[in-house]
């Protein structure tokens, strides 16, 4: 099937009621066994390597899915069919939540870019634990369509949690879903949830890294693997700042994730990126390289950093790889180039193109 054809129906509806689209119609296809393993069998063999060990745990390949696809865990199987080496579901708050009024996400697609001001719209976490937990009952008695990639559950604050509550909205949420991922993000660079950019200061994301990590001594895991706790950073922080936010990260955390959207407009005049909210896609692609590639000058070789922003083909993904990235996740480039660029940029890493 011709992406380009799809794309051009998908692109003539409003960018969320497309994504909606999308997720139901891949919840029908993955229904069906027989059609999720015809998708698996096409790209098994694409999808093997460069492969990628960290934390315990076996990557595939290096190339995942990014936080905000699939914020609710309902296409982890399908995701993992199109050959993806792992899969960060979320971002999911303790409570469910609405999110911001609609139209709240915006293609610009001249740029190859989205904006996005969704606020963390997802059902919780009690329902993303059941969806979770069903993925391993079936896991467990052989069902499941085989590929069994990394999953990692992204976690941040409902918006009516003050800053004072945070740390205790994420542990509760972490409780829920750390035992049934094999690592977690902590999310703290959204713009769209007001104030929580500001758990990147050194105090709050000290207070939230000791939190999570006293919880997770006391939790019995289902995944195996180190059970990683991870950060995930904002583009625009100062020098200074990603200094601070890398010092703590070096101490408690196990891993960063290098970078959310940007509330700059890089390369946009006014017109085009005049909807507030955050920026994803081609014009985040330096900036986001340019943050990995300072990340590994100031955190030194052997600390796992994982890199995503504005990649849509193999030599963005090389470009967060030489940055110093261990990983590359696509989300805005998966909407724009379709179902094949995880098979695609793993191709293209394996042959160095
Ligand atoms: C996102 N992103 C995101 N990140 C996150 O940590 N939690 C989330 O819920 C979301 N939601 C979300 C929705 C939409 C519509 C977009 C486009 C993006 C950010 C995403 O994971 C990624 O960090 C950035 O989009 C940069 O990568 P790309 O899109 O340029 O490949």
């Amino acid at each position: 099937m011709m992406y380009r054809a799809v794309r051009s129906i998908l692109f003539r509806l409003d960018a969320e009621a497309a994504h909606d689209l999308t997720v139901r119609q891949i919840e029908r296809l993955q229904s069906v066994p027989s059609l999720l393993r015809a998708v698996e069998r096409s790209a098994r063999a694409r999808a093997e390597g460069p492969e990628v060990a960290l934390w315990g745990l076996r990557f595939r390949n290096p190339v995942g899915i990014a936080a905000g696809f699939d914020k609710n865990a309902r296409m982890v199987p399908f995701l993992a069919a199109l050959g993806f080496g792992f899969v960060e579901v979320g971002t999911v708050t303790f409570a469910p939540q609405a999110g911001n009024p609609q139209p709240r996400m915006f293609r610009v697609a001249e740029h190859g870019a989205i904006i996005n001001r969704l606020g963390f719209n997802n059902e919780g976490a009690v329902a993303v634990a059941a969806r979770l937990e069903s993925l391993w009952n079936h896991r467990g008695r052989g069902e499941s369509s085989g590929e069994q990639v990394p999953v990692f559950a992204n976690l941040g604050k409902n918006r009516d949690v003050p800053l004072a509550g945070a740390a205790e909205s994420y542990r509760m949420a972490y409780r829920m879903l750390a035992p049934l991922a094999h690592g977690v993000v902590i999310n703290v660079s959204s713009p769209n949830t007001p104030g929580l950019r500001e758990l990147q200061s050194p105090d709050h994301l000290r207070e939230l890294l000791t939190v999570l990590r006293q919880e997770r001594l006391r939790l019995a895991f289902r995944a195996p693997g180190d059970h990683p706790l991870l950060v995930k950073v904002a583009p625009d922080l100062s020098e200074r700042e990603l200094a601070d936010v890398a010092t703590v990260c070096l101490e408690l955390a196990d891993g960063i994730v290098a970078t959310n959207t940007t509330v700059s407009r890089p390369g946009m005049s006014g017109a085009e990126g005049r909807e507030a909210g955050g920026l994803s896609g081609r014009p985040l692609l330096s900036l986001s390289t340019e943050v990995v590639r300072r990340l590994r000058q100031l955190a030194g070789a052997g600390y796992p950093l994982i890199g995503v922003g504005g990649i849509f083909d193999a030599a963005g993904a090389r470009a967060k790889l030489e940055a110093g990235a261990d990983l590359v996740q696509v989300y805005t480039g998966f909407v724009y180039r379709g179902p094949r660029l995880p098979l695609h940029i793993a191709a293209g890493l394996r042959s160095n193109r």
